[in-house]
């Protein structure tokens, strides 16, 4: 029996099965609306069979966007758009979740097709474009290419531990099965916890404990405002593959402090600040995710070019991770579930298709003499 495609449970949402969608920036909202195109982005992954899809990285405030074009959740007009969505995604077997994020110092980034700032007046107009003055633990900027961010004093600090909380009660206005703390890739949360970007000297800062004190204050003021009966998923940079930065047994620390305030799952990801050597390749991220999931006792979600389904299945099979993550593989082949299964699980599996493909496609194949 496959694992893959074995149902599991966290606390009052059951997935239908163990691979899910990542969240992924579209770089494609006006003043953090979500439109027709997050929409058909996020709902094909249902009709491909992901169990659970999380949509981007919704800023909580609107400073705390990464772009001028990445969806919001800080105004009650952002509520409407997103419940579409997620009644699209239920419609058709799936769950939804979506990631609350802060960009802290890597805010007012580029559209990354764009290639930088190339806008023109009228494109400025009709795409929204914004910038901001950024926030971030310490007046570091992230890279030349970022200004030059305001440390956040107590003021800041609550408005910000505010902003996440807000933004938790629209995501549950919505409908939205589950949440995803943003706290890797080098944004805000993750600005915090690590020595490259945390240069404070006040509680805020220096010791582990002292970098884990406001990413912790806010997982926990969130984990009090979203439903006790929905799971709350929290991503983290497990590594920032940089000398002197977060280590392994750092984010095992951590990932313990985030089980015990109640995190259901922790989504195991990497690196985020400047001059990181990582070692991408195939699977790259995996042993981060067992790492946290031995270390810290709690389930994880390995992410990271995870492409095939044999590797998806062992991964599983080897206790190295309870959930998969696809990003990039999804966006390849949006029926990735779906083509996984005719590969791992018995028997006519067409079934599985949306009613209005899966007849058609089990006769494609049959015509072609490739069903299964
Ligand atoms: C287009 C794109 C947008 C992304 N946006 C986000 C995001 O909003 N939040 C996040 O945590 N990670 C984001 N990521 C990272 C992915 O979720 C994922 O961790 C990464 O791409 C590695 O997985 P993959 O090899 O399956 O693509 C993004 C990746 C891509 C390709």
């Amino acid at each position: 029996m496959s694992k893959l495609f074995s149902p599991v449970t966290y606390r009052g949402m059951t997935l239908k099965n163990r691979v899910i969608v990542a969240p992924m920036c579209q770089y494609s909202a006006k003043h953090g609306m979500a439109n027709d195109w997050q929409l058909v982005h996020l709902g094909r992954f249902a009709l491909g069979g992901f169990s659970l899809v999380i949509a981007e990285a919704a800023g909580v405030l609107p400073e705390g966007r990464i772009s001028y074009a990445c969806l919001g959740l800080w105004d009650d007009a952002q509520i409407a758009p997103l419940q579409l969505i997620v009644d699209f995604l239920h419609q058709n077997g799936a769950k939804a979740g979506i990631q609350l994020a802060h960009a802290g110092r890597k805010a007012n980034s580029p559209i990354p097709w764009r290639g930088g700032f190339n806008e023109t007046e009228a494109e400025k107009a009709a795409l929204g474009f914004e910038s901001w003055a950024s926030v971030a633990p310490s007046p570091e900027r992230h890279t030349m290419s970022y200004p030059v961010p305001e440390g956040l004093d107590v003021a800041g600090l609550t408005r910000t531990r505010d902003g996440f909380v807000a933004a938790t009660k629209r995501a549950e206005e919505a409908g939205f099965d589950m949440i995803e703390l943003h706290s890797a890739h080098g944004y805000l949360l993750n600005q915090f916890l690590s020595p490259v970007a945390n240069k404070r000297t006040d509680t805020y800062g220096g010791s582990l404990e002292n970098r884990m004190r406001f990413p912790l204050e806010v997982a926990r003021a969130v984990r009090a405002a979203w439903p006790k009966d929905k799971p709350a998923f929290v991503r983290i940079s497990v590594t920032d593959w940089i000398d002197g930065g977060v280590t392994i047994d750092d984010s095992v620390a951590y990932a313990r402090e985030l089980k015990a305030i109640g995190y259901d799952v922790v989504h195991c990801s990497s690196s985020g600040f400047d001059g990181a050597t990582i070692p991408v390749g195939p699977l790259y991220q995996v042993p981060l995710a067992e790492a946290v999931r031995k270390g810290a006792d709690v389930a994880t979600a390995a992410v990271g070019l995870i492409t095939k389904a044999e590797d998806a299945e062992r991964i599983l099979e080897n206790g190295q991770a309870d959930l998969i993550a696809l990003a990039r593989q999804a966006l390849d082949d949006p029926n990735w579930p779906l083509h996984a299964m005719r590969d791992l699980v018995a028997g006519d599996t067409y079934g599985n298709w949306p009613l209005q493909a899966g007849y058609a496609v089990r006769n494609k194949d049959r015509a072609l003499g490739t069903a299964r």
